[in-house]
């Protein structure tokens, strides 16, 4: 965020530099539609900030798999404006999205972590995450450093529009702190957070309820859990936690319900009461203070997180996940 966020002052306006958009900038706003492509962490960093987009753009937002885009084909269209998300920057797939975006005229947008890489090289501007390189499978800090981008792009998009300015200064507050106060409080949690998995160790499956700002980060977590414990997991959107998941609860069955303050709460908290219900073996991740809302068991384990601005929570809650 550094150099990109202006923290503003007595004349100066909070607003957002992104020096590598800044000539594309008006193309993106008039554009018809936004496609945001990517694959695993990276394409659920981008539908973790579909709804910052979404409120602050005003411009239609689709989200695409990379593989799933080229397997139907997926129409991309001049009026365009397609965004490339990569860590690595040189994903085959979303590579091959590129190219067909290019060929077919589109304005075409890298988020990546790699100078140089050909996601940086072949699209027409971008922004680089500078995550440092990622060493191991776990990617929170390109997943974190992702949205964060994303975020600060649907501020530029969003521009300076009056009715907005109050949400806008809102969200550049709450990444300001995001660093040095919100993330160093949840990093307090690590010897809870470490003593979990000895609960977890020998199952075979752990599912992931989220929804709303949070379905992606039951997505990236179920991912990582497969990638590096090589356990099974699935992450679920609770809203149709009816239609298939319900059935495979019992006392067995490890399920993390995610469930920090946002327009969702109450419909996660009757999530809750319906899987201690079928007797689900819960562990919840709840804003600070709400343990005694979220905990109608008494016997499932409540994870307490630092509440930020709803769009940045999943930033907070992906850590300790
Ligand atoms: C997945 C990795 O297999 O590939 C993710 O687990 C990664 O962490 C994804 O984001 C795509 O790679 P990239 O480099 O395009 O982000």
């Amino acid at each position: 965020m550094r150099g990109r966020l202006i923290q503003g002052g007595s004349c100066k306006a909070k607003s957002v530099l992104l020096d590598g958009l800044k000539d594309h900038l008006r193309t993106i706003k008039r554009s018809g539609r936004i496609v945001f492509i990517g694959r695993g962490t990276s394409y659920n960093a981008a539908l973790a900030t579909r709804p910052i987009l979404v409120e602050l753009s005003g411009i239609p937002i689709t989200m695409e798999v990379a593989s799933d885009l080229l397997d139907r084909q997926g129409p991309i269209y001049r009026e365009d404006t397609t965004v490339f998300v990569s860590q690595s920057g040189e994903t085959a797939d979303t590579l091959h999205a590129l190219e067909c975006a290019l060929e077919n005229g589109a304005l075409c947008v890298g988020i990546t972590n790699t100078v140089g890489s050909a996601i940086a090289r072949n699209t027409h501007c971008g922004v680089h995450i500078n995550a440092g390189a990622e060493i191991g499978v776990a990617s929170t800090k390109a997943y974190t450093s992702q949205i964060v981008v994303m975020a600060m792009l649907a501020l530029a998009i969003g521009g300076d529009a009056i009715s907005n300015q109050a949400r806008r200064e809102a969200i550049i507050d709450g990444l300001f702190e995001l660093p040095n106060i919100k993330v160093k409080e949840v990093l307090k949690l690590d010897q809870e957070i470490k003593d979990l998995p000895k609960l977890l160790i020998a199952e075979q499956s752990l599912l992931v309820f989220g929804r709303g700002y949070n379905y992606a980060t039951a997505l990236e977590r179920a991912l990582k859990v497969k990638e590096v414990a090589l356990m099974h997991s699935e992450g679920i959107l609770a809203g149709e936690m009816k239609h298939g998941p319900l059935a495979l609860v019992d006392e067995n069955l490890p399920i993390v319900v995610i469930a920090t303050r946002d327009a969702c709460f109450s419909k996660q908290q009757s999530v809750i009461q319906q899987l201690h219900a079928c007797n689900g073996r819960l562990v919840v991740m709840c804003s600070k203070g709400d343990a005694a809302s979220v905990s109608v068991c008494g016997s499932c384990r409540v994870i307490e997180v630092p509440q930020v601005e709803d769009y940045l929570q999943p930033v907070i809650n992906v850590v300790p996940l």
